[in-house]
């Protein structure tokens, strides 16, 4: 089956807004120290763009996750593969995720995290599906609401396919009706 690439949001399109996030994440904190946590692996790229945007007061650390397999439905159960390593009791602590789909993963990893009694929790997402939303998982700071497609590149995959893409796109396959 051959897969075919729309692009969605340019490289420029995505730098831009990091910047305007990374804006909006200076005038909420100010001086104070951050913690950033990458959920793995969807966000490697978005948490490197934005932790450079960022001033040198913060600390970077990763969580994994699964909940997805080899397709492109969540599996609907949430399982933490990877903690933290840094202590966030007392902390300023922003998640940050590639895209929230159903807000499973996010909605879980929240609760965790705050378990943990940060000083303050909130979440980052590059992309958004607001039709698909399950659970109150909206981030705090978001980067492109899209529509309920299947989309790769900039850390997002297909079975581990195309995450270094510099460009978000639309997946579509040939048996895809909107293809
Ligand atoms: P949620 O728990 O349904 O919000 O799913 C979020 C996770 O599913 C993301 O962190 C991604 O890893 C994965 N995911 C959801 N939609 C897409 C997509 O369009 N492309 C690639 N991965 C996706
Ligand atoms: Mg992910």
């Amino acid at each position: 089956m051959s897969e075919k690439l729309e692009v969605l949001l340019t490289a420029q399109q995505l730098q831009a807004r990091v910047y305007e996030i990374a804006k909006q994440i200076i005038e909420d904190y100010g001086q104070q120290s951050l913690v950033l946590i990458g959920v793995l692996k969807g966000s490697a790229y978005f948490l490197a763009d934005l932790s450079r945007a960022l001033p040198e007061e913060v600390r970077l650390d990763f969580v994994q996750i699964s909940s997805y397999g080899a397709g492109k439905t969540s599996s609907g159960t949430v399982q933490l593969r990877k903690d933290h390593d840094i202590d966030i009791h007392g902390q300023h602590v922003i998640i940050v995720e590639d895209v929230v789909d159903t807000g499973l993963s996010l909605s879980y990893l929240k609760n965790l995290l705050a378990t943990r009694k940060p000083a303050s929790l909130r979440t980052a997402a590059m992309l958004v599906k607001p039709g698909a939303m399950k659970e109150e998982a909206i981030p705090d700071y978001v980067g492109f609401k899209i529509e309920n497609d299947f989309v790769v590149g900039y850390g997002l995959d297909h079975a581990e396919r195309y995450r270094n893409l510099p460009y978000i796109a639309i997946l579509r396959e040939d048996s895809d009706p909107k293809a």
